[in-house]
């Protein structure tokens, strides 16, 4: 079988329109952020967003930001305060259609949280969206209630989390 070459990185201001183009067509149109979201959110949390660049163009990609437990930015969030982060919030990781399957969300997981220990941060946390939930349960995430509504976010959205001590 033919091996997939890719590479992880740090996602830059010039991935940002193919980014847009795997979001389109990784999430339902209500879930989708805009290019001024998203260059806000690099620019303000620059060190913690990465890509999977294939050889064609852009497979994957996470946004994360540290953020407080219990305690999520809403969708098209601009402007999260950071003040007392004790959590780094898995915000948005989409693989395109054709590079599901190979590990590639595995790996941008697997990224966010070694940066999120690396940061001291307590916790990883997240809110699944479009039936991910089992995905998220087996990168070691459990479900917990908030007490703001996750309406914003479709239905059966969920928050959860995971500790990143010890
Ligand atoms: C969820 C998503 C990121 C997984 O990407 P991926 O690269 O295919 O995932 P991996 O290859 O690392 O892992 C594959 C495993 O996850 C499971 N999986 C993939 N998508 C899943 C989902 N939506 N729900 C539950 N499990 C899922 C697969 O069944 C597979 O399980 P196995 O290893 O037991 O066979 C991808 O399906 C996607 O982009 N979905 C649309 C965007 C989305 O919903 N993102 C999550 C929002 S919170």
């Amino acid at each position: 079988m033919k091996q997939l070459a890719y590479l992880l990185r740090p996602m830059a201001s010039q991935d940002l329109e193919a980014v847009l183009g795997v979001q389109r067509l990784a999430y339902t149109p209500d879930l989708h952020e805009s290019l001024t979201v998203f260059s806000s959110k690099l620019e303000r949390f620059p060190d913690s967003n990465w890509v999977i660049q294939g050889e064609r163009g852009l497979l994957a990609y996470l946004f994360a930001q540290p953020a407080r437990y219990l305690h999520p930015p809403p969708l098209n969030d601009c402007d999260a305060a950071v003040a007392g982060a004790d959590a780094l919030h898995l915000h948005d990781m989409a693989v395109a259609p054709w590079s599901r399957g190979l590990g590639l969300a595995g790996q941008l997981v697997a990224t966010g949280l070694n940066w999120g220990r690396h940061q001291n941060l307590a916790w990883a946390t997240l809110i699944a969206v479009q039936d991910s939930r089992s995905f998220w349960q087996a990168h070691g995430f459990c479900c917990g209630s908030l007490e703001k509504s996750l309406d914003s976010y479709g239905q059966g959205a969920r928050y959860m989390y995971q500790s990143l001590l010890g």
